[in-house]
């Protein structure tokens, strides 16, 4: 394809044309020469998210007159597009957001199970879990919610839908070049998606993929464009719906229309608490997210991180023994608040914090097998974006199709990738899901139920005014990374780009293991591994995406260096 210069535009008809016609756009995005900026200090406005091209179409919608929510909206759809991997419209999620008045709004957009779902429904007639349905292919996926989500957030943002969606048409349409990181993502991918889609897909050519290859993906601009004329119902019925439901039968997916028709957003209240003078707030059930930074930040306050310092082996070995207990909750009590009474209260209960670390022995290691969750006698690839705005809105995203491009399915003819977040539920008691979390009968698959997550969109106050705004994908790890974040800034006062660059570690319950991101310190691994933890190695804990408010009011955007992540501003 000739490279064209793109002026992505936030009218309705995109423009393409020669550089020297762009005068006058006012809107300076590139998407075939892609600037990455990783860190940036801004007078006004900020976004940070997973691409580059995504912030900058976040930003742009602000300098035009939208608010954080529309840059949200943007900034999603963006994604979308040249973020397969995890940005979607196939996938479901959470926005966790402050309006400038002190309101707080949570939306849950969370996928749901089909109506044809049932309990058992990944388990062989042995009674062994089938994983490989619960996270590949038709069979894999829960009813999308991001759509639902979008247009839950609406009410809150300013600018007309068409033009938030717009940039995203454009650069479905006409394209944008891929990085060398989603160029090998897509190869990797290869076999999957021609093994679990039914037809041809934008994704998928003869040749290896190259960093600088244009990607273009008509059908997912089609189904953009109906979603921009007909609102949610563009997705949720007619001809997207259809096409949807086709794929589902041609292979063995239980999706029908009658679960599209029947998805609905749901407003949810965050979770407030205090640590140490601040006010965070985090994402409730189904989400884990929130309660596990509660428990976890709650057991740590009154243990002076501050002056067992950063990464000194203290301070780690509290942290890995505070997730362990927290995790041993999740797996027993969290589940979809609709459907399973999750004790929230006495989860949170400051008293039974303070109970949970009595067993903790400073220097030796804990065993998953002797610490239970808590017993209470009434009972149970994702991105993320952060964004604030000039008036003080704080909005924090994080949204999923589970596994890197989800089911690897890609709908015939509407050209997006659907979720693989069945496996997100307990599919048999005690047996993990892939990221090694397991569940019980709060997590247990029914119709129409969501399943549990761990994503933790974040929000901090501090004096009662706008802090951090932060989040990240990772699974099981999302929550213990935004707590690193946060004790790594208000403990340790790291810089913001040290709280979310420096190796960070995990501790999950089961398996009884830390994991430990590759550059974290010899010394400190080895000092654990003399107090009895079993050490595993990971690649990259998280990709976090974070903007903290200076003392002066701008705004230090900064994206994880783990990723091609970019912020922009202004
Ligand atoms: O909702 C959850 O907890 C998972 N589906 C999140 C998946 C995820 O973060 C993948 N990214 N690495």
């Amino acid at each position: 394809m000739k490279k064209k210069l793109l002026i992505l535009s936030l009218i309705l008809a995109p423009i393409v044309c020669q550089a020297q016609h762009m005068v006058g756009s006012g809107l300076a995005i590139d998407p075939y020469q892609i600037k990455n900026q990783k860190a940036g200090l801004f007078s006004k406005a900020a976004v940070a998210s997973a691409h580059p091209l995504a912030s900058q179409v976040g930003a742009e919608i602000m300098k035009r007159g939208g608010n954080a929510f529309d840059a949200a909206i943007a900034t999603q759809l963006a994604l979308a597009v040249v973020y397969p991997i995890a940005g979607n419209i196939g996938g479901g999620g959470f926005l966790l957001a402050r309006k400038v008045n002190g309101a707080l709004v949570g939306i849950d957009f969370r996928e749901t199970a089909p109506g044809k779902a049932s309990r058992d429904m990944y388990l062989d007639e042995q009674g062994n879990a089938q994983t490989e349905h619960s996270q590949n292919g038709h069979l894999a996926s829960g009813i999308p919610g991001t759509v639902a989500g979008l247009f839950a957030t609406i009410p809150y943002a300013k600018l007309p839908f068409k033009e938030l969606i717009q940039p995203a048409i454009d650069l479905a349409e006409f394209g944008f070049v891929l990085t060398q990181n989603e160029a090998t993502g897509l190869n990797w991918t290869k076999d999957s998606f021609e093994k679990y889609s039914t037809q041809a897909s934008a994704f998928v050519k003869k040749n290896p993929w190259q960093a600088g290859d244009t990607l273009v993906q008509k059908e997912l601009a089609s189904t953009l464009k109906r979603i921009r004329d007909k609102g949610a119902k563009g997705f949720y019925s007619g001809k997207t719906a259809k096409l949807l439901v086709a794929e589902m039968t041609r292979r063995n997916g239980i999706i029908r229309l009658k679960d599209l028709k029947n998805y609905r957003a749901k407003m949810r209240t965050p979770i407030g608490f205090t640590y140490k003078g601040h006010e965070v707030i985090g994402f409730p059930p189904p989400s884990s997210g929130g309660i596990i930074l509660a428990q976890v930040l709650k057991m740590l306050e009154d243990r002076h991180l501050e002056t067992l310092g950063f990464q000194s082996e203290k301070s780690v070995q509290l942290l890995i023994e505070a997730e362990r207990r927290a995790f041993a909750d999740r797996a027993e009590h969290l589940g979809d608040p609709d459907y399973w009474n999750v004790p929230v209260k006495q989860l949170l209960e400051s008293g039974y914090l303070r109970s949970r670390m009595t067993d903790f022995t400073e220097g030796k290691a804990s065993k998953s097998s002797t610490v239970k969750a808590g017993y209470f006698s009434e009972s149970t690839e994702t991105t993320h974006l952060s964004i604030v705005d000039a008036d003080g809105n704080m909005v924090a995203v994080t949204t999923t199709l589970n596994g890197a491009y989800g089911s690897k399915t890609v709908v015939g003819g509407a050209g997006f990738l659907l979720n693989n977040e069945m496996d997100d539920f307990s599919i048999k008691a005690g047996v993990p899901n892939m990221y090694g979390a397991i569940g019980s009968n709060a997590n247990a698959i029914a119709p129409n139920k969501r399943m549990l997550s761990s994503m933790c969109p974040t929000l901090v106050l501090k004096n009662n005014a706008p802090y951090v705004v932060l989040g990240t994908p990772g699974g099981t790890t999302i929550p213990t990374s935004v707590i690193q974040a946060i004790v790594n800034l208000i403990d340790f006062k790291l810089s913001p780009s040290d709280a979310i660059n420096t190796a960070k570690f995990h501790h999950q319950w089961l398996p009884d293991e830390v994991y430990v991101e590759k550059d974290f310190p010899q010394a400190l691994k080895e000092a654990l591994s003399a107090m009895g933890y079993t050490l595993k190695l990971r690649d990259g804990i998280g990709r976090t995406e974070i903007i903290v408010v200076r003392a002066d009011g701008s705004l230090e955007a900064v994206a994880d260096k783990r990723g091609d992540d970019g912020v922009a501003g202004f």
